[in-house]
């Protein structure tokens, strides 16, 4: 489990809250004490409790600072812009006014007995940068741990600028602020005895006032956080685009635009394979005996592994038997023709019940390991099991050993568990396999969290990522494979006269693979270890570009994690540069750009972020160049604190998701798109279409 980067920040943030509360309390209460002697203790609380909250607004500065440091700027610069007007000035004036006058106040205070010094305690000098402070931390907290469009930032800051401004005009010449009043306004009221009740009174107004502005304020937050029935995918939404689109205009170049729709694969010849996948719905059950209420294609639980070699023209009919949901076919890994590619509303509408549609494409020059999976509300789709293996073997196929797609799952049960599994194994699963047979394992996570696989029982090479071979690989062993959430990779090792074993490293129940001369016996010794960094393994070869080149566009994806509403629910929200999707950047490119994308993970969870249509070249991970074999993916999984440039060529025009493969994450806003300039597409997703990719 990680922690968030900003774990020591936020608890010393929760801390400063509530000090500063405390402190403004007391320092509200010091006009109010009856007597000379109690306000004498007054003073004395507020100087410490006031003290102390200085000493926690010089530790958050420096834990900010820590981060810079330690991580970067980029992992400090919104902290550091919230802290500075928010916490670091207002707590500098109580420390310029309030402190001094404070001391000066318990210096001359009148002897025991004689009545306090009311005048004196509800000074604006005193009272003004405390209040200051005490909202400008409630506000930080806030814009610190809840989501709000950074578009409202400037006009908060500003609020915020107004309020000390007035506050310090009405205290300094107004003196009609009850704060300030020494329950002596005027002569008559001065006559009016001070019940006890006043003061319980007064804090339940206070409190019942910001009860109702709060619900008010997220029930709006909540109301302006609905999705519009119908996001167009080029169009409208480009214009409300920030970032790196502006400037392009597409209400001008949509005459000449090439639709999506126009992107496909062959038309017309006999293809070489030919598949047909029926999607229904079925009570489907693991090898522990849970069952799954599941979606299904042909029947299979994953679908049917399709095999397909590169080269060949691929004909698919997606025949959709499901009662009520829409289905798509993704490709995920292969890069087909943006029309090809299945993503609802963005390439094609989900296939209704009752409809069929067929995908035909020509298979590139990839051979590999890849997968495909329904790309309508992928999120409840793929967990229910609309997806399978998709291998793409090379034109001469010489490998005769045994080659063994794993998908890993995690499967919701009827009886509300969820079970790790190997396919439906969620048990261990044997295999006999004899000595000296060469054997390929392709690990493929269609999870949504990263999964660490152990193989034990041999040395063995990691021959390819995401469907590229990687150069000259080395003899592993004990590592831990780590494979984000929708990658995979492929390892090959030569069966040893004893057994095997693939696990998927959790904390409950025995998932694994074990191969064994016979299929029976023990599985060897877990052989854990580190985990295996493809940035420095085999060795380099030549690429097309490397960070030494020139790019055409750079852009820099920042992920985030908050509390906030998408869709009208209160959920975790995942920005990417601080928007969700409709709002996250669109990546606007033209075809044959050279295009590089750094991605920084400022969250707690990981992100394996996927691109579709597109191999990136992993360049740097942390800061430090690739030094191992050329190291490509269509999903990298960027881990909390971590930070990757990686580089692409713009050479499929399209329009092309670029997400989370968290599915969770995805399905809350973690989306954007890589479009080709003059390239539309007539869908649209939303509640009111019958798109919803996630
Ligand atoms: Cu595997 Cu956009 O998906
Ligand atoms: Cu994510």
């Amino acid at each position: 489990m990680y922690v968030s980067i900003h774990f020591v920040d936020d608890i010393i943030l929760f801390l400063l809250l509530l000090v500063w509360i405390i402190a403004g309390f007391q320092v509200f209460l010091l006009p109010r004490q009856a007597s000379s002697k109690r306000q004498r203790l007054g003073i004395r609380r507020s100087l410490f409790w006031l003290g102390l909250s200085e000493l926690l607004v010089l530790i958050k500065l420096g834990a900010v600072v820590a981060k810079w440091v330690l991580f970067g700027w980029i992992f400090a610069q919104e902290r550091m812009l919230l802290d500075l007007p928010l916490l670091v000035l207002p707590a500098l004036s109580v420390l310029l006014f309030s402190f001094p006058f404070l001391r000066r106040m318990s210096r001359n205070l009148p002897q025991d007995g004689a009545s306090p010094a009311k005048q004196d305690a509800a000074a604006p000098a005193l009272l003004v940068p405390t209040l200051i402070t005490v909202v400008g931390v409630v506000l930080d907290t806030y814009l610190t741990l809840i989501y709000t469009d950074p578009s409202s930032l400037p006009l908060l800051l500003i609020l915020f600028a107004l309020f000390c401004v007035v506050l310090w005009f009405w205290s300094t010449f107004g003196k009609k602020l009850p704060l300030f009043s020494n329950g002596r306004k005027t002569p008559q009221l001065a006559e009016t005895r001070v019940r006890w009740w006043h003061l319980p009174l007064r804090i339940v107004i206070v409190l019942a006032v910001v009860t109702l502005c709060l619900t008010g304020w997220f029930s709006w937050s909540a109301q302006a956080s609905r999705l519009p029935d119908r996001i167009p995918m080029t169009g409208n939404m480009m214009d409300n685009m920030t970032g790196d689109m502006t400037g392009h205009n597409m209400q001008h170049s949509q005459q000449n635009d090439v639709s999506v729709t126009s992107l496909v694969g062959p038309q017309s010849g006999e293809p070489n394979e030919r598949f047909t996948l029926v999607a229904q719905e079925a009570e489907m059950r693991l090898r522990s005996g849970a069952t799954v209420n599941a979606w299904i294609f042909n029947g299979q639980l994953p679908g049917p592994e399709l095999r397909v070699h590169q080269g060949d023209l691929v004909e698919v009919k997606l025949i959709n038997r499901l009662s009520h949901a829409g289905v798509t076919l993704h490709w995920h890994g292969l890069d087909v023709p943006n029309a090809e590619d299945g993503v609802a509303g963005v390439t094609q509408n989900a296939v209704q019940p009752g409809e069929s549609f067929t995908y035909r494409f020509v298979v590139k020059d990839q051979p590999g390991t890849y997968w495909y999976h329904s790309h309508q509300d992928s999120l409840e789709a793929v967990e229910k099991g609309l997806f399978g293996a998709l291998i793409v073997l090379p034109r001469d196929d010489s490998f005769t050993g045994k080659d063994i797609p794993v998908l890993a799952h995690s499967w919701l049960t009827k009886e509300g568990s969820s079970q790790q599994a190997f396919d439906t194994f969620d048990t261990l699963k044997r295999l006999a396999v004899q000595p000296g047979t060469p054997v390929r394992l392709r690990l493929i996570n269609t999870d949504n969290l990263p999964i660490n696989f152990v193989l034990s029982g041999t040395s063995f090479k990691v021959i390819a990522i995401d469907g590229t071979d990687l150069h000259a690989p080395t003899e592993l062993t004990r590592q831990r494979l780590l494979v984000a959430a929708g990658g995979r990779y492929d390892i090959q090792f030569t069966m040893p006269d004893t057994a095997v074993s693939l696990d998927w490293l959790q904390k409950s129940s025995k998932v694994g693979l074990l191969l064994s001369r016979d299929g029976t016996g023990n599985a060897p010794a877990l052989a854990d270890g580190p985990v295996f960094n493809p940035a420095t393994y085999g060795s380099p070869l030549k690429t097309p570009f490397d960070l030494s080149s020139h790019f055409d566009k750079e852009f820099t994806l920042i992920l985030d994690d908050m509390i906030g509403f998408y869709d009208g629910k209160m959920e975790s929200v995942w920005p990417i540069n601080g928007e969700v999707f409709p709002n996250t950047p669109m990546l606007m490119v033209h075809e044959g750009d050279l295009v590089k994308v750094s991605f920084v993970n400022r969250s707690w969870m990981d992100h394996p972020m996927h691109l579709h249509g597109h191999h990136m070249l992993v360049l740097s991970y942390n800061g430090r160049p690739v030094t191992g074999s050329p190291w490509w993916v269509d999903t990298l999984n960027v881990a909390p604190g971590e930070r990757y440039e990686v580089a692409f060529r713009a050479d499929n025009p399209g329009i092309w998701m670029d997400h989370c493969h968290n599915l969770d994450h995805a399905a809350a806003g973690m989306i954007l798109h890589l479009a080709y300039e003059g390239v539309s597409s007539p869908f649209e997703v939303g509640p009111g279409t019958v798109n919803q990719p996630e």
